[in-house]
């Protein structure tokens, strides 16, 4: 049985290892191999890497892939995309290839406005609680300017800040909720460090304040929120009915009207939309990846955004009008072009410099139009020839890895299964009677 390992953090990476081969493996190398293998042989790329989190011991490659032909706004753009799954990297690039002949991608900044919050409890009057605001107010944000100071010089900053009552939610709870404009940055660090100076003021001027009837109000905690609903961007493609033309034997009036529909009944039936959106967000997580952006706070604040009206919907919305066919969608995505990984990782940069080093505004749009292409080439072939043909056209080369095949063998079973679906069971079969000959 496992024993607990204290002081684990301060091992050395080798020592790390062999206690997990002491304690997982029986003294079994092979794992020790398999972690080995990935270390990078460029020491200091290495250190690297291991700086990025804790405790490592390995690197955990993903395929760093690229989509092109992205006709945005009229500029020509490859996008970098870093993902695991099969068919995502081809499905993105479908997609921009049929944009490509059609006009091309459109997108617009709606804005980029993100929010924190000092969470608070008071369980006193309300409007002690507003004279108190009053009293503090012209503090609290003197407080922040040297903080501010450089986000300001750039054009963002703190934009608003006001007392919030939320005691209809929860008994005693406020919150002070700031809003920020950031600029090139994701903004995360410079938003919890105002928010956390806004905190600490906030405390100080409570003790001088008088005109409590109870304990004074407490701070609970101060973060931003990855809820992101005004910082977003819309992306739209369109094109007449009559230059969709025949998609895999099917009309373009019939393919946009099925089209349609499917977006309809993702946007009313969340069974649907998780799975429609699942497929947006291969592509939107994508970039955010291969960027270095974070995207478990993307992913919150999309799924978030998808229910704001109380249900889970489709991000993305069809019509057909006037013999146009339009798809587009507002994506919320808070992303920085400058600081954290963006700046760090190599791949990061590199993503960044194919994409011409683009502003926080360009990178949400480019996110934006692969979220949209992912979704369209997913439901361009949902409503015709199903989804398995294609992705399992791309699967295979997985499939014919675990089954064992050698190169020659992945050749021929590639060529004979070039117009079936593959099963494991089927190209198994195909295997041992190739193998019997
Ligand atoms: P196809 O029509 O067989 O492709 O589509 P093609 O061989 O005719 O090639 C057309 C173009 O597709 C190529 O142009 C490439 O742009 C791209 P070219 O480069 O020749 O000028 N393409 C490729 N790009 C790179 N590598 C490849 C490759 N093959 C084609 N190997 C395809 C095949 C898979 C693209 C198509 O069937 C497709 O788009 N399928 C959808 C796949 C998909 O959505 N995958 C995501 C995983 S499934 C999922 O997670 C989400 C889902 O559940 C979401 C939902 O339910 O809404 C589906």
């Amino acid at each position: 049985m496992n024993v607990p390992v204290i002081g684990f953090s301060k091992l050395s990476k080798t020592e790390k290892v062999n206690w997990l081969v002491t304690a997982y493996f029986n003294g079994d190398t092979t794992a020790s191999d398999i972690i080995t293998r990935y270390w990078n042989d460029d020491k200091k790329l290495q250190e690297l890497h291991d700086g990025f989190s804790e405790n490592t011991i390995t690197n955990y490659y993903f395929p760093f892939g690229l989509a092109p032909n992205f006709l945005i706004d009229d500029k020509l753009v490859t996008i970098p995309m870093a993902i695991e799954e099969s068919s995502v990297v081809a499905a993105a690039s479908k997609a921009a290839k049929f944009w490509l002949e059609r006009g091309g991608f459109k997108t617009q900044i709606k804005s980029t406005i993100k929010s924190g919050q000092v969470h608070l409890m008071y369980h006193g009057l309300n409007s002690e609680m507003e004279a108190f605001y009053a009293f503090a107010k012209a503090d609290l944000l003197q407080s922040i300017q040297s903080i501010n100071a450089s986000m300001k010089k750039r054009g963002g900053g703190l934009q608003s800040l006001e007392l919030v009552n939320k005691t209809e939610n929860l008994d005693g709870y406020y919150q002070l909720h700031a809003t920020f404009e950031t600029k090139d940055a994701m903004g995360a660090n410079f938003i919890n460090t105002t928010l956390e100076q806004l905190a600490t003021t906030f405390r100080e001027k409570a003790t001088e304040f008088k005109g409590f009837s109870s304990d004074a109000p407490e701070v609970i905690m101060s973060i931003l929120s990855n809820y992101v609903p005004q910082c977003v961007v819309n992306v739209s493609v369109s094109c007449k009915i009559d230059e969709i033309g025949t998609i895999n034997g099917v009309s373009g009036a019939d393919f946009a009207r099925k089209f349609t529909r499917a977006v309809d009944i993702a946007t009313v039936e969340p069974y649907r939309a998780v799975t429609h959106n699942k497929g947006i967000m291969n592509g939107i997580d994508a970039v955010v990846i291969a960027t270095g952006n974070d995207f478990r706070a993307v992913e919150a604040g999309v799924h978030a955004y998808a229910s704001r009206d109380g249900q889970y919907r489709s991000l993305t919305r069809a019509r057909v009008e006037n013999d146009t066919f339009t798809f587009e969608a507002d994506f919320p995505l808070a992303l920085g072009t400058v600081g954290g990984l963006t700046s760090l990782h190599p791949l990061s940069k590199l993503a960044m410099r194919i994409l011409g080093n683009p502003s926080a505004e360009d990178l949400m749009k480019v996110t934006a139009v692969c979220g949209l292409a992912q979704n369209f080439a997913a439901l361009h072939s949902l409503v015709t020839t199903g989804i398995q043909a294609g992705h399992m056209k791309m699967h295979i080369v997985n499939m014919l890895e675990q089954i064992g095949a050698n190169d020659a063998e992945k050749a021929q079973l590639k060529q004979a299964f070039q117009d079936k679906t593959p099963s494991f069971s089927a190209l198994r079969e195909t295997l041992d009677g190739m193998r019997k000959k």
